[in-house]
């Protein structure tokens, strides 16, 4: 995939809130993406950061999902905070959604160091959060390294299929979905998913345009019955059923 190319043709066609005839999406961008961290967030956000930054600790990665671009399987965390984190602007979408729909439960495939997870708290700090990863290294140190930060989570760890094969019906406001970044692997997940969600779940996809395999997947299921509204914010994709609507796809610019 050639991602010099794909951005430009996402800046190109990606909309300001002028021209959006949905009043869900417009609210979306008009007000969901002004959304601030307050200082406080931003102070602890901020030291959060530095302390991974600083971290020199190395853990052995047991990969489960298509592993990474860059790294071997020895990786020190601050080389794990650097590539495989939500951070900037998509760790503040993630906080934008959290704080603005006010989700009760959250579902994160992918916990990594809890980036993600820590965002979605700040923006709801009421919220219960289930988070799954399965390498056991990476998942020892986030539960220790959240401890103090997050409270309402469950740390899971297990494989994102075995996780999908043993839930119940629980239902989720909001399923992040950030790790095997595999096209086949990620539709069967969004199926499975399909009996722990509802109406106006939001389904957050990371790393849409990760490869050409990632891109299909999302143009898959961006196309199906399935999600009313879809939306390109570029590196993520969101999509919620919402039958009451017309099946309409928005390219937009995060903030
Ligand atoms: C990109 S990182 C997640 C980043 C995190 N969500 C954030 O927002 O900062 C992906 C994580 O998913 C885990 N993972 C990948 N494939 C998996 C699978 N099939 N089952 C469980 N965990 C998996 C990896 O070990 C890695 O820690």
């Amino acid at each position: 995939m050639n991602i010099v190319f794909e951005y430009i043709k996402y800046k190109w066609k990606a909309k300001e809130r002028h021209g959006i005839h949905s009043p869900y999406v417009y609210d979306l961008v008009d007000k969901v993406f002004k959304i601030s961290f307050s200082y406080s967030n931003l102070k602890l956000l901020k030291q959060t950061f530095k302390s991974l930054e600083k971290n020199k600790k190395t853990i052995t990665i047991k990969d489960f999902g298509a592993g990474s671009h860059k790294l071997g399987n020895t990786r020190t965390i601050q080389q794990i905070f650097k590539t495989s984190s939500s951070k900037g602007q998509y760790g503040k979408i993630l906080f934008q959604f959290s704080n603005y729909f006010q989700p009760k439960h959250i579902l994160e495939l992918g916990t990594s160091l809890g980036i993600g997870t820590l965002h979605f708290h700040l923006g709801n700090p009421n919220c219960q959060i289930t988070t799954v990863e399965a390498c056991p290294e990476t998942f020892n140190f986030t539960r220790e390294f959240l401890k103090d930060k997050v409270s309402s989570i469950i740390f899971i760890e297990s494989t994102f299929s075995d996780f999908l094969n043993k839930i119940s019906t629980e239902k989720y406001d909001l399923i992040f979905v950030d790790g095997h970044h595999d096209g086949n692997a990620t539709i069967d997940y969004m199926q499975k998913l399909e009996n722990n969600s509802h109406n106006e779940t939001i389904f957050i996809l990371d790393d849409i345009r990760w490869s050409e395999d990632m891109f299909d997947a999302w143009n898959y299921l961006r196309n199906s019955d399935k999600y009313n509204v879809s939306i390109d914010l570029f590196r993520m994709g969101i999509l919620i059923p919402r039958k009451q609507q017309v099946k309409e796809h928005f390219i937009l610019r995060g903030k």
